[in-house]
């Protein structure tokens, strides 16, 4: 089995002090940082972008996942990659030519991941699977936190294991994880398992605990001790 990894999504962060934000989730037992970068035209939200990125990079040895939520998207990569990510990932419908793109992030020397929609079909990474690290399967439509987890994900998430097996790919989901539907997410096949508001709720101080609740119930679903 693929390592359990629980990934912070940082929209769900006090944007007052991010730094400060990320270090405190990471200390508090995280694995991945999950950045989300929203354009105001691939989804109707705007995030943030390289450059406060970079600026809270320095405060964690994790590795950066960054969740690109642009269109066209290519003009970016090299922004992001030189901003600090370890793993670009981009939606199918980012365009104008899904192959190309994960060929520069691989030629950028990062790890590239692919992003199914919930209204996208698993099929659309078939002809990629050579090229990609991970594949996100979103249980929200991008564009927002705090949303709530569509359970079609699940489907969807046993079909893109199956596609999959044998290779060394790692399966994301993002959008509504929570402590609840963690252990049916695990035992879809999710081994990333990104969670915003879970995480990022009732302060610092009940950071690990809200993180060890997630990271609990899925490590149950895999037969592991958490
Ligand atoms: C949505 C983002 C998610 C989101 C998750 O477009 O990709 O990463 O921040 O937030 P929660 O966990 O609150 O649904
Ligand atoms: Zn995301």
């Amino acid at each position: 089995m693929r390592p359990l990894k629980i990934c912070p999504s940082i929209l769900a962060a006090d944007f007052s002090k991010l730094g400060e934000e990320v270090r405190a989730a990471m200390n508090a037992g995280a694995d991945v940082v999950h950045v989300d970068i929203m354009d105001g035209h691939f989804v109707p939200n705007i995030s943030f972008g390289p450059a406060v990125m970079g600026s809270i990079r320095h405060v964690t040895d994790k590795p950066f996942d960054v969740h690109l939520m642009i269109s066209p998207v290519d003009a970016y990569l090299g922004e992001f990659a030189k901003a600090g990510a370890d793993l670009i990932s981009v939606h199918v419908e980012a365009g104008p030519h899904l192959h190309r793109t994960l060929q520069a992030i691989r030629g950028l020397g990062k790890k590239a991941g692919v992003v199914l929609n919930p209204g996208t079909h698993e099929s659309a990474i078939a002809p990629v699977l050579d090229m990609i690290d991970l594949v996100l399967v979103m249980s929200v439509n991008p564009g927002f936190g705090g949303q709530s987890f569509i359970p079609s994900a699940l489907d969807k998430l046993r079909a893109v294991r199956e596609m999959t097996r044998g290779r060394d790919i790692d399966i994301e989901i993002d959008g509504g994880v929570t402590a609840q539907n963690a252990a049916e997410i695990a035992a879809a096949g999710a081994n990333w398992l990104v969670a915003g508001s879970s995480v990022f709720r009732d302060g610092p101080a009940c950071y690990a605990r809200n993180i060890a609740a997630i990271r609990d119930a899925a490590a149950g679903a895999r037969g592991e001790m958490a």
